[in-house]
Parts: C-alpha cells; sequence; structure tokens
C-alpha cells in the first residue's frame, strides 16, 4: 500500500512535466522512435536524464563515461548538458541498438562529443585505466549488464575523479532484489542483493539510492 502511495501518479507526472525544464525535442522523438521498435525499452526514464542533467551541472562536468548506451537516450542527454568542449566515452557491445544513438546524435548535433567503444565494457574500462585516465572522469552511468556491476564500479571508482558522481540504474532488479533469497535466484539478483548491501559500509564513498526508476544509486567518490 505504502509502496503504491509512493508512485508518481499520471496527474502528478504531467504536472512536474509542465513545471520542470522541458524534455529537448531530440530526445521526444528519441523516446518514441524506441517505443516504436522495441517493445522492452531499456532507457533511463526522463526524469532520471533531468536529475543526472542537473547533478552534472552543479559539479561542472565536463567528462562523462556511460556504460550501456542502448538507443543513446542518456547519452544525448548528457551531451546537450555537458559544456561545448566537454567529452563522453561511451561503452557498448550492440550495433544495431547503437546505429539509433548515431543517429540522434547527429540529430543533437553532438556527435564529435561522443567516442563509442563498441566491445565488452570491461576491455573499454581496463584500456581506459592502462591509458591512465585515472581521476579523469566527473560522471558516470552504469547502465548494462548487471553481473557485472560490482567490476564497473571499482574501475569507475578509479576512473572518476575525486568528488566526481558515479550513477547506478536498475539497482533494484525490477523488485528482485527486495524479495528474500530464493533458492534458484539467478546470479545477477545475488551479486546485486550484495553489491546494494556493501555501498552503506565503503569508507570510500557517499551514497544514497533513490527510487526512481528501477531504483537509481547515486555514489560520491570522496
Ligand atoms: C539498459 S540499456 C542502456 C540504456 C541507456 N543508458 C539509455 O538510457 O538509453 C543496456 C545496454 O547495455 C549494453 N550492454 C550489455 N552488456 C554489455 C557489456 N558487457 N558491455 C557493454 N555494454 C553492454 C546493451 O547492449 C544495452 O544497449
Amino acid at each position: 500500500m505504502t509502496i503504491q502511495q509512493n508512485q508518481p501518479t499520471l496527474l502528478q507526472q504531467q504536472y512536474l512535466a509542465n513545471i520542470n525544464p522541458p524534455e529537448p525535442t531530440v530526445l521526444t522523438e528519441l523516446r518514441a522512435e524506441t517505443a516504436y521498435h522495441r517493445k522492452a525499452n531499456m532507457s533511463i526514464a526522463p526524469e532520471q536524464a533531468q536529475l543526472l542533467k542537473w547533478l552534472a551541472q552543479i559539479i561542472q562536468a565536463r567528462y562523462y563515461l556511460e556504460i550501456g548506451v542502448y538507443t543513446g537516450y542518456s547519452s544525448t542527454a548528457m551531451a546537450l548538458a555537458l559544456p561545448q568542449d566537454g567529452h563522453i566515452t561511451a561503452c557498448d557491445i550492440n550495433v544495431t541498438y547503437t546505429d539509433i544513438a548515431r543517429k540522434y546524435w547527429k540529430k543533437a548535433g553532438v556527435s564529435t562529443k561522443i567516442d563509442l567503444y563498441l566491445q565488452p565494457a570491461l576491455i573499454t574500462l581496463d584500456t581506459l585505466i592502462a591509458q591512465q585516465k585515472n581521476n579523469h572522469y566527473d560522471l558516470a552511468l552504469i547502465d548494462a549488464d548487471k553481473a557485472p556491476t560490482p567490476h564497473y564500479f571499482e574501475r569507475c571508482l578509479q576512473l572518476v575523479r575525486s568528488g566526481g558522481i558515479i550513477a547506478i540504474d536498475n539497482v533494484l532488479l525490477h523488485g528482485r532484489v527486495l524479495r528474500p533469497v530464493q533458492l534458484h535466484e539467478s546470479e545477477s539478483t545475488s551479486i546485486m542483493r550484495q553489491f546494494n548491501a556493501s555501498l552503506v559500509q565503503d569508507h570510500r564513498i557517499n551514497m544514497l539510492t533513490l527510487p526512481l526508476g528501477d531504483g537509481l544509486t547515486l555514489i560520491q567518490k570522496k
């Protein structure tokens, strides 16, 4: 009952959409195309993108690292939020999805701000560490396959500067981590349950998990 009361109603969503900064048209179009082509839309929610944009602006982010691009909603939103000399390192493995992202980067006029690495994200992150990009990024979003999340987090913690932010999406796994431990639960469920519980004791960071979308964890590196 409490959970239902906390869900934003349609009326609330419409009201907030009217009083908050508007969604750029290119993002509305991207969302419509993604919904048309894909039954399961994996994009971050518009309000999550608004929050990340706001955080990027208050920490004056220039360098953004994204793990999980899909059709480009979060990367396009962030590219529009970054200053002219800002830059995005984007990781994905899927050509079909990211071809849609590339189309919208072009439409938004932000293609030159983004380098896309089409290979497993762990390879890209280890390459960046080998290239001495430690403490380089202001903001990172982890939004890809769930089982490697603790590995993505450890690498992002090296790559993000002190005071920088790491956001992790879908930490509630559509409610799977809320249930009591099951005998035959998926590997990603048990990994995410342990990972979520470990963060509050991690002295390297300040963290907070918000019930936004499917659960968004925000982490600031000390
Ligand atoms: C939830 S979607 C990302 C949504 C995106 N942030 C947005 O707002 O539109 C997850 C993406 O992670 C990608 N992915 C899955 N496993 C990956 C891996 N090992 N390395 C890099 N990307 C991966 C998928 O291809 C998919 O595009």
